[in-house]
């Protein structure tokens, strides 16, 4: 394994990201000098999974910050204010969005209150955006060691969309990191990725990843996944979430609750990997998680070519909700959570 991808960076010029719309085509860094920039970047997917796009909210108030001129700290209060509603605005349903945001907002008002100057508080945001990032690539990597001790020498293990090291601050993933820490661990592990319809993160992000790191990645259209697993190639399945609820309903891309109700035909384990900043105490259950719905564009057509009729009414949902009786367990930086949910989860806050 290279276990090298890191698809959001920090520099001096301002926020690096790998554009994932051109993936696997097209390897292209942007260099992006604005929080509006961020926003945009996040709104229009250059970069894209929960994780991923908390670390880049978080370096986009950074960005924010240092970019305000003046030294009065109301000014700078209100700005940052300001910042954080065009970056909360992009995309509703990954919770580590909104995690993100609060935590940087906390971090103003505690230097605040310590009396700390304008150009000093400019450098504890930047330092905070990158503690954020580097504690999302250590919350994957102990995610990797305990999922990873769930897999098994020799299984094949589904997994739909992309939940890799491109849709976390980098390195290892959460579903991606299940796999890499079973094969780290010395265990032979196949991937099938649903190609997930209609972005195709499974097609375009999931099988490029899975094959820099050299993992056996089989891809299949989202409508075989019933049948690979009716023919027994599949052991286990491992997905992401944008937010979990305190109950442990599980939303993530649009599909997943269709491979959890056949997981479940099949007898098949079903975990969720995710970091704990996934984890929504405030959302009681999944009915109450906003689920994007995307431009209608995205189901018509693939690039430029036009797959439906002109003026067909088209519904085009990003993410779904897997209610928690289909969730096998929950895997964070903190271990494995089981059903109960609602103890479980809440007690790997207090640990
Ligand atoms: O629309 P996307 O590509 O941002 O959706 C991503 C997913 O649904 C992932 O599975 C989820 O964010 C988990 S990423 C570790």
């Amino acid at each position: 394994m290279n276990l090298n991808i890191i698809p959001v960076k920090w520099s001096d010029e301002g926020v690096l990201m790998l554009d994932q719309r051109l993936l696997p085509t097209e390897e292209k860094w942007l260099t992006l000098t604005t929080y509006d920039d961020v926003a945009k970047g996040i709104k229009d997917m250059v970069v894209r999974g929960a994780p991923a796009i908390g670390v880049s909210a978080a370096y986009g108030i950074a960005l924010g910050a240092k970019s305000f001129v003046g030294t009065n700290i109301d000014d700078l209060d209100e700005e940052i204010d300001y910042v954080s509603g065009v970056l909360a605005a992009t995309r509703p349903t990954a919770v580590n969005l909104f995690w993100a945001i609060d935590r940087m907002k906390k971090t103003f008002q505690r230097a605040r209150s310590e009396g700390k100057s304008v150009n000093e508080i400019k450098q504890i945001l930047v330092d905070d955006a990158k503690a954020i990032h580097d504690e999302d690539i250590e919350s994957q990597r102990l995610i990797a060691q305990y999922g990873g001790e769930l897999l098994n020498d020799n299984d094949t293990v589904l997994t739909h969309c992309n939940a890799g090291a491109l849709a976390t601050g980098g390195v290892w993933g959460t579903a991606l990191g299940v796999i890499r820490g079973a094969v780290d661990q010395g265990k032979h592990v196949a991937v099938i990725a649903d190609e997930t319809r209609p972005y195709l993160q499974g097609a375009r992000l999931t099988a490029w990843e899975l094959m820099q790191d050299e993992i056996p990645v089989t891809l299949i259209t989202d409508n075989m996944s019933g049948h690979v697993m009716k023919k027994g190639r599949v052991q286990a399945v491992v997905v992401g979430s944008d937010r979990i609820a305190a109950n442990g309903d599980v939303a993530n891309k649009i599909g997943t609750y269709m491979v959890a109700v056949l997981a479940k035909r099949h007898g098949i384990p079903f975990y969720v990997a995710a970091p704990l900043s996934t984890v929504d105490l405030n959302t009681p259950t999944g009915d109450e998680i906003p689920i994007e719905e995307r431009d209608i564009r995205e189901v018509t057509h693939v690039k430029d070519i036009q797959l439906a009729p002109d003026e067909a009414t088209v519904s085009n949902y990003a993410f779904d909700v897997t209610p928690n009786d289909l969730v096998t367990a929950i895997i964070t930086e903190k271990g494995v959570a089981r059903a109960p949910y609602i103890e479980s989860l809440k007690r790997q806050f207090e640990d």
